[in-house]
């Protein structure tokens, strides 16, 4: 199959990048990093999350997040949902998008948003509608699509199964997401297959963590079913507080990189990314997460 000739890159290191850091981050931090990357030409900024912050301290800023902002026209803002308390706050905030995050793995479910694979669903359901009602955009987060944490391998059809739940409910766009970064582009290949087989694959996108260094190759590998959206998070920032030892999404630099070595067009200004990643990765105190990022970096600096 031929390449697209255009990739929608979702960059999501203020939810995704952020959720997992220790020390909080102020909160102006936030919003200059979610104002960077929306005028980086990112389409899509995942912001912040409506989630309870015992569970996820890091996030309690969310709705100061999403006031403080400056809004880019066209950019959608998404934020995370997992149940009508978190519906309510992105509501308020005017978010764009709101994701409901389930798992293919019925452990992880638990873990992470403490119920089962259908009870998420049932708790899904009045968000679902209640974004629809609001005329707000609507994504489903697939977890542990490749693999789990506690359960190992997640059958190919439990992911098919979540994603045609998330369709019914109305999504429209779904993400299938390697939450620990165990997946290869061979069960990638497969996962994406059996998956765009029910859902039209203009809808699905692929949300690879690195932890294995698989990520690049996996998103070739999905690009090669069809696929033509991916998520990615500055510098490699992130991982999972459900997912121990899982590390960040793949690096944005990275992914803008190859992309563009592949003659796919994505909007983004690498030179203005590598700047955002050094930037960020300066005020986390560490050396940035992207090899592309930080090659380009030294060679400027030689
Ligand atoms: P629960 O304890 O079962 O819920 O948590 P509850 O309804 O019994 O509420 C307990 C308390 O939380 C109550 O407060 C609620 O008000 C409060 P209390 O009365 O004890 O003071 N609460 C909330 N507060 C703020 N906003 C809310 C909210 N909901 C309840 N929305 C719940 C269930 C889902 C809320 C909880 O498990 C939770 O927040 N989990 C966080 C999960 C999370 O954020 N995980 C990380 C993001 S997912 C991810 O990273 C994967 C992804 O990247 C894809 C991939 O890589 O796989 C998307
Ligand atoms: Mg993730």
């Amino acid at each position: 199959m031929s390449l697209p000739a255009r990739v929608k890159l979702v960059e999501v290191a203020p939810r995704d990048g952020l959720q997992n850091e220790k020390n909080f981050i102020p909160t102006a931090i936030k919003i200059e990093l979610v104002e960077r990357l929306a005028d980086a030409g990112f389409p899509n900024v995942e912001a912040a999350s409506f989630v309870s912050p015992k569970w996820v301290p890091q996030m309690a800023d969310g709705a100061q997040v999403m006031a403080g902002i400056r809004r880019k026209p066209g950019t959608i803002y998404s934020v995370l949902t997992p149940n009508m308390k978190g519906f309510e706050g992105a509501l308020a905030a005017r978010a764009d998008e709101v994701v409901i995050f389930g798992a293919a793995s019925e452990a992880f479910s638990q873990r992470n948003i403490n119920c089962s694979i259908a009870e998420s669903i049932a708790r899904f359901e009045p968000v679902a509608q209640a974004a629809k009602s609001a005329g707000m955009r609507l994504r489903g987060s697939i977890s542990c699509a490749l693999g789990c944490p506690y359960q190992g391998e997640v059958p190919v059809e439990s992911v098919v199964d979540v994603a045609q739940r998330f369709l019914a409910l109305g999504c429209d766009e779904i993400d299938v997401a390697d939450t620990i970064g165990v997946g290869t582009p061979l069960l990638t290949r497969k996962v994406m297959s059996a998956v765009t087989a029910k859902v039209d694959p203009a809808r699905v996108s692929g949300h690879f963590h690195d932890t294995y260094g698989q990520a690049l190759a996996n998103i070739l590998a999905s690009l090669e079913t069809g696929i033509s959206i991916f998520h990615a998070s500055v510098s490699g920032l992130g991982g999972c507080p459900y997912a121990k030892g899982a590390t960040g999404n793949v690096a944005t630099e990275d992914v803008v990189y190859m992309l563009r070595g592949l003659g796919i067009e994505t909007g983004v200004n690498f030179d203005a990314l590598v700047d955002i990643g050094q930037w960020i990765s300066g005020h986390l105190d560490r050396k940035g997460g992207s090899r592309a990022g930080n090659a380009t970096a030294a060679k400027r600096a030689a």
